[in-house]
């Protein structure tokens, strides 16, 4: 049984496409000018081998119980807490131009924003938008609080081959609509980021970068799971949030709850995960966490990578979305945290 469902992802993956905006047309959909006064700094890059890698960070792994293994998050004691997510429903208008033609539309019309008061509780606080800037190109995607001055996002999201001028600002919390507060924590630009040589396709797509200021501790920050079994993600109950550029501008947080895998696969070594789960995201939800709870203990597993299906323009047409995970997501947190972290 197990061929059939690995030839099932293998075939999908010639016809995948970034769930990003970057390097996709984006300077046509970034209308948001982050107030920079001094030039955004371009960060180092670290690409190591998944096997250097795994050799390096083996002591700062946790052992793992039941096949299991974790850190716990940072809940600051004075935010807020939700463990329910509270939102409003609207209906797309990018999506509604497709109603008479998708297979069935009733299911994608609705996306549901994150609603204000959520936005500003725990562990909402630590998902935000992620600008991109490479010369005069503009991008964004999503990403995740996971240290003090460590953001989580997607591998394809950084701009590995640029030749410098590029940046990458993390806006935790980033609600354009909100004028009050559109950046209740502000950003930090990333110094330094992480990755090892994978596609969107990959289940090694996530890198992790060190900001330049801790707002972590002012967002808190999500821990993480992880485990060589793919049950643990079968059984799971997963959420995620994200900026998708179709979605009201990509200006506010969408989110999705409840998703379940439907396939889950190794990917690049032991270390990585493919997941696949019914289609929902769009371009800009890339570097999105999946992420789910233990109690009132909220923990990232994932992130989000890309739409997989007949067609790669929307999700109504599309048959998965993918999401990469997996001890090797783990072991680079691990590398930031205990090498880059304030606390570590
Ligand atoms: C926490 O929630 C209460 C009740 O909704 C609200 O009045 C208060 O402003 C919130 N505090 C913060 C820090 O968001
Ligand atoms: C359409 O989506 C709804 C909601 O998910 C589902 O209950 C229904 O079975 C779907 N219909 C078809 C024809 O797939
Ligand atoms: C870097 O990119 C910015 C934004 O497009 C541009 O204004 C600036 O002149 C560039 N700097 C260099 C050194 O190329």
């Amino acid at each position: 049984m197990k061929l059939p469902l690995l030839t099932a992802i293998t075939s999908l993956l010639a016809l995948s496409a970034p769930a990003t905006s970057f390097p996709l047309s984006w300077t046509d959909i970034f209308n948001f000018a982050p107030p920079v006064c001094l030039p955004p700094p371009t960060p180092k890059t670290t690409r190591l081998t998944a096997a250097d890698l795994t050799k390096f960070i083996k002591p700062f792994m946790p052992p793992p119980r039941g096949g299991i293994s974790f850190i716990p998050s940072f809940r600051p004691p004075l935010l807020n807490f939700t463990r329910k997510s509270f939102t409003t429903l609207f209906t797309d208008p990018h999506l509604k131009q497709f109603l008479t033609i998708a297979p069935n539309s009733s299911m994608v019309l609705m996306r549901k924003q994150v609603r204000d008061d959520t936005r500003m509780s725990y562990p909402y606080t630590t998902f935000g938008k992620v600008f991109l800037r490479d010369g005069a190109k503009r991008g964004f995607c999503s990403g995740t609080m996971v240290g003090p001055n460590l953001l989580l996002t997607a591998n394809h999201c950084i701009a590995w081959k640029s030749t410098g001028n590029w940046s990458v600002e993390f806006v935790p919390g980033f609600n354009a609509e909100d004028s009050r507060q559109p950046r209740p924590w502000g950003g930090a630009f990333a110094k330094q980021c992480l990755g090892v040589d994978a596609g969107p396709t990959d289940g090694r797509d996530y890198a992790v970068c060190e900001l330049d200021a801790p707002i972590g501790l002012s967002t808190g920050y999500l821990g993480w799971k992880a485990s060589l079994k793919n049950e643990f993600y079968l059984k799971g109950e997963w959420n995620s949030v994200g900026y998708p550029f179709n979605f009201r501008g990509g200006q506010v947080p969408a989110t999705e709850e409840g998703i379940r895998m439907r396939k889950v696969e190794s990917s690049g070594g032991e270390g990585g995960k493919i997941m696949a789960s019914s289609p929902y995201v769009e371009q800009g939800w890339s570097g999105g966490a999946v992420f789910g709870w233990e109690g009132d203990e909220p923990f990232v597993a994932g992130v989000v990578t890309a739409t997989v299906g007949t067609s790669a323009l929307d999700h109504i047409f599309a048959e998965f979305t993918f999401h990469a995970g997996g001890v090797r997501l783990a072991e680079m947190v691990q590398f930031g945290l205990t090498q880059w972290s304030l606390l570590g």
